[in-house]
């Protein structure tokens, strides 16, 4: 069960969290998130959690599977218009990696842009989403992660999904898990603002890009291609032999790693 008060014990941060709107159920926080902006009620550092959800939204308009037993949660942060989401995408990837890591011990790692692995199978995804009005965006980072839930389903996933129930052997504490995802998303949320060099450092340490094989898809032509980084805006830059592209979406790519 999710206890607000629980999660404000564990809270360590200034502005994520001062206002924690939980549901049982929800068609989607990242929805929800967004009526909340919509009807100019949102604040910054909203955090918006679903005990499940009955339409759940996975990147590339896949559905999220969302039974009782995971964590859902959609965080709203306000700032400076930023050209993209997928470095916001890329902080809280680490924030989750660091959290997860916190609460059970295991070692999670990522892979681009937004999925969260461990032992080569999924235990969450990231669903960021952005708003812009003038110079100024609204972001809402959505989070899952299969906690105590047993996953039977994912549409279109290429890593078998696993809950952190079913590595640990044990029940894992959601409540605590959300407050250390907040306090470390929020020393991230900082640094996306000021120093992007250094969460693409701090996701490149999660993330064994090194020798990835590409397929992909650019003015409809297949393509294959070697990840070469990640450039300033958290945008996958491959290289063909021929060209230099520089991918933004997971839709229409596959990553192979040898
Ligand atoms: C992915 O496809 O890997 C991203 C999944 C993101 C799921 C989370 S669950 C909380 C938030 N609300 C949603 O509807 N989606 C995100």
């Amino acid at each position: 069960m999710i206890f607000t008060d629980e999660i404000k014990q564990n809270l360590k941060t200034g502005f994520i969290g001062k206002r924690i709107f939980c549901y049982e159920v929800l068609d989607s926080t990242n929805l929800e998130a967004r009526r909340l902006i919509n009807n100019s009620e949102a604040r910054h550092g909203d955090l918006i959690i679903a005990e499940k959800q009955y339409s759940g939204k996975g990147q590339t308009n896949n559905i999220w599977d969302s039974p009782t037993g995971g964590l859902y949660l959609s965080i709203i942060t306000v700032s400076k218009v930023c050209s993209s989401s997928n470095l916001l995408s890329l902080a809280s990837g680490v924030s989750c990696v660091k959290a997860i890591n916190s609460v059970t011990g295991i070692s999670a790692n990522l892979k681009w842009v937004n999925d969260i692995l461990a032992n080569k199978q999924k235990i969450g995804g990231i669903l960021a989403e952005s708003i812009t009005s003038g110079n100024i965006s609204t972001n809402i980072t959505g989070i899952g992660i299969n906690v105590n839930s047993k996953i039977l389903k994912a549409e279109n996933c290429k890593f078998k999904p696993v809950s952190l129930i079913e590595l640990t052997g044990k029940k894992v504490d959601v409540n605590l898990l959300i407050s250390e995802i907040c306090n470390y998303y929020e020393k991230y949320f900082d640094l996306y603002q000021t120093d992007s060099d250094k969460i693409i450092a701090e996701w490149l340490n999660y993330a064994n890009i090194n020798s990835l094989k590409v397929n992909f898809v650019a003015n409809e032509r297949a393509l294959t291609g070697i990840a070469t980084g990640i450039n300033k805006f958290g945008h996958l830059i491959v290289n063909t032999g021929e060209n230099e592209y520089t991918l933004s979406s997971t839709k229409d790519i596959e990553l192979i790693y040898s």
